[in-house]
């Protein structure tokens, strides 16, 4: 289904492992709709070679970065604008990853260097990226960046670990950059709170599947699934959001506007 909503647009698109990705729905939905994309990820994470089939799906060119290396990102910039024949118009940032999380550390007992890790690769890296971006004008007036996040940011959830200060980093540093990106070039810096999706990062979190259950019984709309978030992500790339910036956008089905559902009481019911 194409209205060509990006039609003329250039775009990096970050964060695509394989097909559950957040990040590949994006780029199958962006190339769909008229945009030229290039794809990139960590090195490691191209080695796994699942990204080669949508690079060639997409015709996309794939560049390896790490997002916590300014000296990668601005390969990653020079060679897109260079490959698909300008500056950019669009920028997802899809990145998330806790050691401490993946080895089982308890919140109440992280490593530091960990927590110093998980900051770095999920919320200093959007900065990094919109730092290089800024000063070598890689990204068109009007351009739009956006970057995942989740509720945790706000509200505490146990099993989220570490990841809930990346992720308040992460939305603060939209609002911050926005600031100036906006002032300078007009371009656009925003967060998508997303629901929880079963993918590499989401399936990660202790009792995530759990917890996607209660979600899903919370949410009026049930959780919103990545193909949704995607379309989300076109609409914010598009210049039908123009005056769109520094904002958290929830897209959750209502589940953050939502204190209890008839679903989650019944299951409480007669209890004492
Ligand atoms: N899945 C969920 O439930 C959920 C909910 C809300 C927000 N999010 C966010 O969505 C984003 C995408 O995650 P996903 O759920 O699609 O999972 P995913 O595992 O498919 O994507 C995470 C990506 O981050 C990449 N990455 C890790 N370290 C990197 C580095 N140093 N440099 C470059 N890339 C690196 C990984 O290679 C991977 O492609 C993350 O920011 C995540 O926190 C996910």
């Amino acid at each position: 289904m194409g209205n060509n909503l990006l039609a003329g647009k250039r775009g990096i698109i970050s964060g695509a492992l394989d097909s559950n990705s957040i990040a590949w729905k994006v780029a199958e939905k962006a190339h769909e709709q008229g945009a030229s994309i290039a794809l990139t990820n960590a090195p490691i994470a191209l080695r796994m070679g699942e990204i080669k089939k949508l690079a060639d799906k997409t015709g996309a060119p794939l560049i390896p970065a790490d997002a916590t290396s300014t000296e990668d990102l601005q390969k990653l910039y020079a060679e897109a604008t260079e490959k698909l024949g300008g500056k950019v118009d669009f920028v997802l940032h899809s990145i998330g990853m806790s050691p401490n999380v993946r080895k089982n550390i308890p919140y109440t007992d992280l490593n530091y260097d960990f927590f110093n890790k998980s900051l770095d690769i999920s919320a200093i890296s959007l900065h990094k990226m919109l730092s290089v971006a800024y000063k070598g004008d890689f990204i068109n007036e009007w351009g739009s960046v956006v970057a995942l996040s989740y509720i945790a940011a706000q509200r505490t959830y146990p099993f989220y670990n570490d990841m809930a200060e990346a992720k308040a980093m992460l939305e603060s540093v939209a609002r911050s950059f926005g600031y100036h990106y906006g002032k300078s070039k007009k371009v656009r810096v925003n967060t998508i709170s997303q629901s929880p999706t079963k993918t590499t990062a989401g399936s990660g979190i202790k009792g995530f599947e759990d917890f996607f259950n209660f979600a899903e019984s919370l949410s009026p709309l049930g959780n919103a699934p990545a193909e949704a978030c995607a379309d989300y992500c076109v609409f914010l790339f598009s210049d039908l959001s123009r005056y769109i910036t520094m904002q958290n956008l929830y897209h959750d089905g209502g589940y953050s506007n939502t204190g209890v559902s008839m679903e989650a009481m019944e299951k409480f019911s007669g209890s004492k």
